[in-house]
């Protein structure tokens, strides 16, 4: 195990990167539906939207050179159906599968215009869905909804920023900011849609209710499915993926470890910030547990701030994943600079605080000499192509511009611990 330390200026306050390892044989669950053969499916199903554009992977050589590795590909998903954010992929295919399995149609006749034909809508009658959200998962569930003549109820956790809140609203949703964290928020809304007869469309899964987060993991599918394709053949060595719930991350590494199975596998790193790493303490503790996080779960990184594992994630990260890291906030604020301003040559990526924590880390880890120990253990060197998914835009523009332009959240220096 690793620690270092970044201490923030002006503060006594002392955060540190840690990473976990978790040795293994790369072998263990199905990760079946989350492969290509699969994924192809999940894909076409998005093509049918009229908005379907593929995001662009950016190869940023410029990066890879200054950092000394042999590519950095980061996926920009700010472009994705016009929500600045990839998280409209997993609502889409779940209300999708969900009326296709409640009208027996079969997933093969899935597409938007079966969806929303006359004679499904007068099928379903008019459905209600419910999720909670910290923005992201709920504007593509509000979408998704109003896409498909349908209503939703979306919940926030206290402190939500409420440019988040009016962009949910003005789909359609009923959206409101709860006095809650993440995970009461939502237990809030598991209880409200057992009251009123809400289908309730989580971004997460726990025992008795995995059905709906499943179908939401297989949506993410199609941003790899998509990735894979644009590498044409170039296999990435490493996988850096950020964690809220870890239902994107779980899905992603599922489908590589798919495709490349046992030892094939690229070394996956989940990445988590340290206010809310629920993974990295249940990797560290090893005990066949869930380890929750409670509390406020104050991060910038909003979509990363859950305190409480989706347990089909936990299930393929603790199968596949290589690393589990924790870090402040700051690395997160260093992966928006970093992708805000390119290195000549390389495009730029306008990448908010849950979308930038990957990269923030991989920056950290190769240009921070404090990290060598931690860089050699990831096996990272000149002959690495490093995958990494920008999963949002600028979702918080006020927050993005006080990173960005007035140098909040300073890279600061850092004292290492090799423990
Ligand atoms: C922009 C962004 N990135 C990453 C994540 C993490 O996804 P998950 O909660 O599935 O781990 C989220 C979750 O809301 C998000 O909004």
């Amino acid at each position: 195990m690793f620690e270092t330390c970044s201490k923030k200026e002006n503060t006594a306050l002392e955060r540190r990167i840690k990473a976990v390892r978790r040795p293994h044989e790369g072998t263990g669950c199905s990760v079946r539906r989350f492969g290509p053969e699969h994924a192809g499916k999940v894909q076409a199903f998005h093509q049918s939207f009229p908005e379907y554009r593929e995001t662009p992977l950016r190869s940023l050589g410029g990066l890879a050179r200054e950092l000394g590795v042999s590519g950095i590909y980061v996926k920009d998903e700010s472009l994705r159906f016009g929500l600045n954010a990839f998280k409209v992929l997993g609502g889409s295919y779940c209300i999708g599968s969900y009326i296709a399995d409640r009208l027996g149609m079969g997933q093969d006749a899935l597409s938007y215009e079966a969806l929303v034909s006359g004679s499904v809508r007068k099928k379903l009658g008019e459905l209600t869905f419910a999720t909670a959200t910290d923005g992201n998962h709920g504007r593509g569930i509000a979408w998704t909804a109003q896409r498909l003549g349908q209503k939703s109820v979306v919940y926030m956790p206290k402190g939500s920023a409420p440019e988040r809140l009016e962009r949910i609203r003005a789909l359609g949703a009923d959206a409101a900011v709860t006095d809650m964290n993440y995970d009461d928020t939502v237990r809030y809304v598991k209880d409200m849609s057992d009251q009123n007869g809400w289908i309730m469309a989580q971004d997460t899964a726990w025992e008795g209710y995995e059905k709906i987060p499943g179908w939401i993991m297989e949506g993410y599918t199609t941003m790899a499915y998509e990735a894979w394709r644009q590498l044409e053949g170039k296999k990435p060595t490493h996988l850096f993926l950020q964690a809220g719930v870890g239902a994107m991350a779980g899905a992603v590494a599922g489908f590589f470890a798919d495709l490349f199975p046992g030892q094939e596998r690229p070394v996956i790193t989940i990445v988590e910030p340290d206010r809310a790493d629920c993974f990295y303490r249940t990797a560290l503790a090893d005990d066949g547990a869930l380890h929750a996080v409670t509390g406020d779960l104050d991060t910038i990184m909003a979509g990363l701030a859950c305190g409480e594992p989706c347990t089909i994630a936990w299930e393929i990260l603790r199968d596949y994943a290589d690393f589990f890291v924790s870090m402040p906030d700051e690395v997160a604020a260093k992966g928006m600079r970093v992708l805000g301003h390119p290195v000549e040559g390389d495009e730029r990526i306008i990448s908010g605080e849950s979308g930038a924590a990957a990269v923030g880390f991989v920056a950290e880890a190769l240009l921070n000499p404090e990290l060598e120990p931690l860089k050699r253990e990831l096996g990272l060197g000149a002959d690495s192509r490093i995958l990494c998914i920008s999963t949002e835009g600028d979702t918080d523009q006020e927050n993005y511009r006080r990173i960005v332009w007035d140098g909040w959240y300073p890279s600061a220096a850092c004292g290492v611990k090799t423990m």
